[in-house]
């Protein structure tokens, strides 16, 4: 048997050599669009479709760009590290889905006689291409881009008939296991396009910048005589030749200067976009221009909930605003390069790019130990990961925002990755290599890793990582600066613990910062007759599949902001604001940046109510340096006093409209009058139950049923939380299985007393899950003054517990009527103990629903912290009000803990007709155990001895 071309380790053929993707004044002509379409379940449906005469009126249709799963055919498949067919490269199953394609189109006349090139921009994951029934070549490397020559191939009958088979498996599926939905067909665009004679075919450009002489020089090497105009800068010159530029504004990501020229035959003019920078390592520091960068970055793969990776332009976009909205000035292309039209816009908004090449073989490297013939060593590889490598660096070169290229992701080490690496450095010598998986470190110039823990990263700021064995690569090792490629795993509600990472981050100079993983949750939207949801691992009938594990970003797949975005952009704020010695310190923490392009304006509340605002001078202060200024003459304000500084834009920019908030720093200035307990009033038995104040109790188990008009359940002691992400089995800190195992999610409350003072009652329990020795001892002391009900809880632990609490407060329902809620306190979004930067001290308001955060899968979320007092009214006005002494957390919900556990979509839980609302002393922290740290030791929740204290009030309408 031959072996078909899709199992043959370099499937590629026909293609012309891989270039530069860039844009000229040649034709092209866009194909995308309706193409007529045939899925067949096997590779080994008729080629009859490659006749252009074939009749296929009955055909379908599809959209491309686009995959085929994504439209009916088949089926999306979710696995994160396992190949989801038998490991036998480079064999693939023969249940193999298979596109073919038929697109028809006509081509200007005046074509004829040029040269003309057939480019897919990404094909997943093989595919064989016809014109006019003539073969023209085979492709694979889902996410590079292929040309074929089909100049001799055209007709010029008035309609060329283009054939496309697409294999959804090939050889290159073992090179593609990236962590990510296998998706299918021709998702990047595909073009024609006329390369004139005497025009170019490719060229590389090279602007250098000295931050020495603020000096610049360009050279674009071209393979054919040309010349290079830059008007800005009085330039023109040939190509290849060396241009001095005595005076030059470099670009950063901060300040993303490009200039405009040309390169130009007489047959062909490229219009370019010249950015000035160098990247270098320095005395072990990553440089740009001369100064230490600090990544504040994320990985972002290419996601749209309804398209895939088949992203629009608009959506690229969004992206890039989102990021630069957010304070992110650096993207980890992982793990793939993305659709090129990205880079250009990470050139002009300005973002540190590092470029990743198609490439990662995890499936070999299971958790359960190694599969041996892994891509990365085996020599019969070594051409097509090569060849992989080289049509990226040629597509992409030309990117000032590109300052690394990546090897590729998790693929082990060997000869083959050796290979790639020295074909990248003899091509292009001015950018560092990063891989993470070279263990060796000799492949790579930066030392990179995802996921060590804080004490990790603090040893290796220190210089004092663990040794490697051969002393000269220890040493290569040691003068390596150093960042995570992926840290922060955004699964779920998390990631906590990113502000003490930066504070790593900015004590020592080799640790410079990393990638969050990731930008976006990978859910795909199902329209279901129940309602809308985002599908994940497990919903599209996978046999073999990793859940939700794909769901993973700081972005919603629907781009809404998650909490964990937020809080991101709050811990890497290039400006800090902080209170110090009776002024405010203003810190800029820009990498090159002056001051001049923010406003800083301050408004003061009381208790949250604005009393007065104004603007503050600061002084221009260069990057690194901070400045004092004095803090603005304040009216007197009564309560709980906040001075709020936002440094924000003065003027719109590219990204962002003028106002956009860049950072911001709050600084107490005056005390909380606390109230005064008053008397206390008796405590009375009657016929409906005992009275204490407007509270009015079971006499059986001493539980409050009523306050004042409202009917209440509870409160009584709840430690449960609906497990986060973090917490889950598959994490390296699996609290679930432990605190399930414990009992934990069914305690049993225990009444040992019910005590009635003459103004106290007293109610003595323990709280403990069956089958185990560990308890709480938990009693309630309620008491009234004129005003309020008055709630102490002192809980004490019983016997050993090892384990951290998931929670400790109070569950208690209400009606739910009850909707709208305001607090004073952290706000406005949910806040955790080792998440919680991005929260202000202010007064808000919202509805039930709205304190909802919907993680596409179900788990504890929307806490609000540090709450002072709370309200809940019905829409009339009355209610109860809620108090911490000091301060509570504060989580309301229609439905229970126990129904946001079982939940498995966000559409699974149903309001219910009561509030519940849970009252908490503290909560265990957030970590980012799902991949990475669990929490940190001063996060955790000990089961310790705690007293904490709340006031209820009823509320007249
Ligand atoms: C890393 C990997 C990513 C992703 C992440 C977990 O090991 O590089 O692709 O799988 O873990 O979400």
């Amino acid at each position: 048997m031959t072996t078909p071309y899709w199992e043959r380790f370099q499937p590629t053929s026909g293609a012309r050599p891989p270039r530069a993707w860039f844009t000229s004044d040649a034709p092209t002509l866009d194909l995308s669009g309706d193409w007529k379409f045939r899925w067949s379940p096997r590779a080994d449906a008729p080629l009859d479709f490659v006749e252009p005469g074939l009749d296929d009126s009955e055909w379908a249709t599809l959209p491309v760009p686009s995959h085929w799963q994504l439209h009916g055919y088949g089926a999306p498949v979710y696995t994160n590290i396992r190949y989801p067919f038998p490991v036998d490269p480079p064999r693939v199953p023969t249940d193999n889905p298979t596109g073919d394609y038929r697109t028809a189109f006509r081509v200007p006349s005046t074509w004829r006689g040029q040269r003309i090139v057939l480019r897919f921009d990404g094909v997943d994951s093989c595919a064989r291409v016809w014109l006019n029934g003539t073969e023209i070549g085979i492709t694979s490397g889902s996410r590079l881009p292929v040309e074929f020559d089909v100049t001799d191939t055209m007709s010029w009958e008035g309609t060329e008939h283009l054939a496309v088979r697409v294999h959804q498996w090939s050889s290159g599926s073992y090179l593609e296991d990236q962590d990510m939905w296998w998706l299918s067909g021709i998702f990047r665009r595909v073009t024609l396009e006329v390369r004139p004679a005497g025009g170019i075919e490719d060229y590389f450009v090279h602007a250098d910048y000295d931050h020495r002489t603020g000096s610049g020089t360009l050279t674009v090497e071209v393979d054919a005589p040309a010349r290079v105009t830059v008007p800005e800068l009085g330039i023109d010159a040939a190509a290849g030749e060396v241009v001095q530029v005595p005076a030059v504004e470099p670009w950063s990501a901060e300040s993303p200067r490009l200039y405009d020229g040309e390169l130009a035959t007489g047959a062909e003019r490229i219009p370019l976009r010249i950015g000035f920078r160098r990247v270098a390592i320095a005395e072990g520091v990553l440089t740009v221009n001369g100064r230490r960068i600090l990544l504040r970055g994320v990985n972002r793969h290419e996601f749209d909930p309804d398209r895939g990776r088949a992203l629009t332009a608009a959506t690229m976009l969004e992206d890039i605003l989102l990021m630069k909205r957010h304070n992110i000035n650096s993207v980890r292309t992982s793990h793939y390069p993305p659709d090129p039209r990205f880079l250009d816009l990470c050139d002009t908004y300005g973002l540190y790019v590092i470029d990743e090449c198609d490439l990662e073989t995890h499936g070999f490297l299971p958790h359960e130990g190694v599969i041996p013939g892994n891509p990365a060593d085996e020599p019969a590889w070594c051409e097509e990961l090569v060849h992989r490598m080289r049509r990226m660096v040629e597509r992409d070169k030309n990117h000032p925002s590109i300052i690394m290229w990546s090897l590729g992701n998790e693929s082990g080490s060997g000869r083959n990755l050796s290979a790639m690496a020295r074909w990248a450095r003899e091509r292009d010598p001015s950018r560092p290599l990063h891989y993470e998986r070279d263990y060796t470190f000799r492949d790579v110039d930066v030392y990179s890793l995802m996921y060590p823990p804080h004490a990790q990263v603090e040893l290796i700021g220190q210089g004092k990582e663990e040794p490697l064995e051969d002393p000269e690569l220890d040493a290569r090792r040691r003068a390596m600066p150093f960042i995570m490629c992926e840290y922060g795993h955004a699964m779920g509600n998390g990631p906590g613990g990113l502000s003490e990472y930066q504070e790593l981050f900015d004590t020592y100079p080799r640790c410079q910062g990393g990638f969050i993983w990731e930008w976006i949750d990978h859910g795909i939207r199902v329209r279901a007759p129940r309602g809308e949801y985002f599908g994940y691992g497990g919903d599209f009938g996978e046999p073999l599949h990793d859940g939700n594990f794909v769901a993973d970003g700081l972005l919603f797949p629907n781009r809404t902001p998650s909490p964990g975005l937020l809080e991101y952009k709050k811990v890497i704020e290039p400006i800090r604001i902080s209170g110090e010695d009776g002024g405010l310190r203003i810190s800029n923490r820009y990498d090159f940046a002056g001051l001049s392009h923010l406003h800083f304006v301050w408004s003061v509340e009381g208790e949250g109510i604005e009393r007065a605002t104004g603007r503050l001078t600061v002084p221009d202060t260069g990057p690194g340096q901070s400045t004092v200024v004095p803090i603005p003459e304040l009216p007197p304000v009564p309560g709980e006093a906040w001075l709020t500084v936002r440094a924000v834009l003065a003027q719109e920019t590219l990204w962002a409209p003028a106002g956009h908030e860049i950072g911001w720093g709050q600084l107490k200035v005056g005390e909380a009058t606390r109230r005064a307990v008053g008397p206390r009033g008796p405590v009375t038995v009657t016929t409906q139950g005992i009275r204490v104040g407007p509270g009015v109790f079971a006499a059986a188990d001493g539980r409050l049923g009523r306050l004042g008009g409202v009917p209440v359940e509870g409160p009584q002691l709840d430690v449960w939380r609906a497990p986060i992400d973090n917490d889950r089995s598959f994490s390296r800190d699996p609290n679930e299985l432990a605190w399930r195992k414990l009992g934990l999610h069914r305690m049993q409350h225990r009444i040992d007393e019910v005590a009635v003072g003459p103004d106290e009652l007293v109610v003595r329990t323990r709280v403990a899950p069956a089958a185990t020795r560990v308890g709480l001892f938990t009693t309630y002391r309620w008491t009234a003054d004129a005003e309020a009900l008055r709630l102490t809880v002192e809980v004490s632990p019983d016997g050993d517990w090892e384990l951290p609490l998931p929670r400790l407060g109070l569950r208690m329902a209400l009606p739910g009527e009850l909707q709208n809620i305001e607090w004073f306190g952290l706000g406005p979004g949910e806040a955790y103990r080792d998440s919680r930067r991005a929260v202000r001290v202010g007064r808000f308001r919202a509805r039930v629903d709205e304190l909802q955060t919907p993680y596409v899968f179900p788990q504890e979320n929307g806490n609000r912290a540090d709450v002072r007092w709370m309200t809940l009214r019905d829409d009339a006005g009355a209610g109860l009000a809620v108090a911490g002494d000091p301060q509570i957390d504060v989580t309301a919900r229609q439905w229970t803990t126990e129904a946001l556990d079982a939940a498995r979509h966000p559409l699974d839980l149903e309001a219910e007709e009561r509030i519940w609302l849970n009252i908490d002393y503290a909560q265990n922290g957030l970590g980012s155990a799902s991949c990475g740290p669990g929490v940190l030791p001063s996060h955790r929740l000990s089961a310790a001895p705690a007293t904490f204290t709340v006031t209820f009030r009823a509320i007249d309408r």
